[in-house]
């Protein structure tokens, strides 16, 4: 696609429990890139609790805001347009960023355009790769999504497989505080699963008849969970670091499969990962070696855009602003916006 001038976007994303903002040029230079962790509070009930989840985004979207524009070194006069995720996502949360994104575009007669969340974490793969262009598959892994996606061209997707329970990091974050590790879990069975050895329980993975591409991760929880059950009942100690790195093992074996078997199927020679999960380093080293044996070029993103964050955002916006997508102001969250709906 060309390029017709530089255009720098601030962009909004508070769709869950970071409330975030970056300025991103040309949809791959990120100038700023601001993110409020609320973590830490939501660490007290083992989850993320919407209502606080809400009212924080409030707390801290200007300062947020101002922050980024000030990291950037720049002004709302060098700003030509507000990208802004409206779903999916908590629907109190993102009607934050709307709200906001809304009024400055309004105050600024700037152009609005309004970013699926998805298309935010497929995106955070054009920011570190700059020879990446569709097409390609990506495989979207997060708390909330596992979406298997063929990348047609900037802001056309195809869903080839998600999955039909819980969501990947969902899977991490239950598992994790089964073995008494804490939210959010993913990051600590990545660390503890080190230590242990992933061959010690076989946990099963699942395959849907006829869906060679959707993905099901509530058995293996289950499965997990009826283990510590047995072993507690029977009176036998269990090693937690044995049981991360064997969950771990199911889930990213079933990832690499799945998500290999689509692009030899589909005859792609480019495949990314995006999403909190695609952090994880077995992921990555599983993916990164599946894919070097069949000379597929692999990318993933920093960790850092890996998890929530509004770089990304920013990205996926440029490339909807080149598409001549704009909102108007009645744009509102859609906590299950459908990745492709307008
Ligand atoms: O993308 P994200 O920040 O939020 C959603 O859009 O859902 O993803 C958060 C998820 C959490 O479930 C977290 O446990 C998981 O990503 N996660 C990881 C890792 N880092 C974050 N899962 C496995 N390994 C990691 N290193
Ligand atoms: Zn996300």
């Amino acid at each position: 696609m060309k390029e017709i001038r530089s255009i720098n976007i601030l962009a909004i994303e508070s769709s869950c429990d970071e409330t975030a903002a970056a300025v991103v040029n040309n949809g791959r230079e990120v100038r700023s890139n601001v993110i409020s962790s609320q973590i830490e509070l939501h660490k007290l009930y083992g989850g993320v609790v919407p209502e606080i989840a809400s009212r924080k985004h409030i707390e801290k979207i200007n300062q947020v805001i101002e922050e980024a524009l000030k990291e950037a070194g720049a002004t709302l006069d060098d700003i030509d347009a507000i990208g802004v995720t409206y779903g999916p996502g908590l629907v109190g949360a993102l009607l934050v960023g709307v709200a906001e994104a809304k009024a400055i575009a309004y105050a600024r007669k700037l152009p609005l355009i309004g970013v699926h969340h998805i298309e935010g974490h497929i995106s955070a793969n054009y920011i570190e790769h700059p020879e990446l262009e569709p097409p390609f598959l990506c495989l979207v892994v997060s708390g909330g999504h596992t979406h298997l996606v063929c990348v047609k061209e900037y802001g056309k997707y195809e869903i080839l497989g998600r999955t039909r329970d819980d969501a990947a990091g969902e899977a991490y974050d239950k598992v994790a505080r089964a073995i008494g590790l804490g939210y959010p879990g993913g990051p600590k069975i990545d660390r503890l699963a080190k230590e242990g050895n992933a061959e010690a329980v076989n946990f099963p993975k699942a395959n849907i008849d006829g869906a060679p591409y959707d993905f099901s991760f509530s058995g293996l929880k289950s499965a997990v969970l009826n283990y510590i059950n047995g072993c507690q009942m029977k009176g036998l100690t269990y090693n937690p670091a044995d049981i991360a790195a064997s969950f771990q093992k199911a889930v990213v074996d079933v990832l690499v499969e799945k998500s290999m078997h689509a692009v030899e199927e589909y005859g792609m020679y480019k495949f990314a990962i995006a999403g909190g999960v695609a952090s994880n380093s077995a992921l990555r080293e599983g993916m990164k070696k599946a894919c070097e044996e069949r000379d597929i070029q692999f990318y993933y993103p920093s960790p850092i855009y890996c998890t929530d964050n509004a770089a990304m955002i920013g990205a996926a916006a440029y490339y909807e602003y080149l598409a001549g997508t704009r909102h108007g102001w009645d744009l509102n969250a859609v906590p299950n916006l459908k990745l492709g709906e307008r």
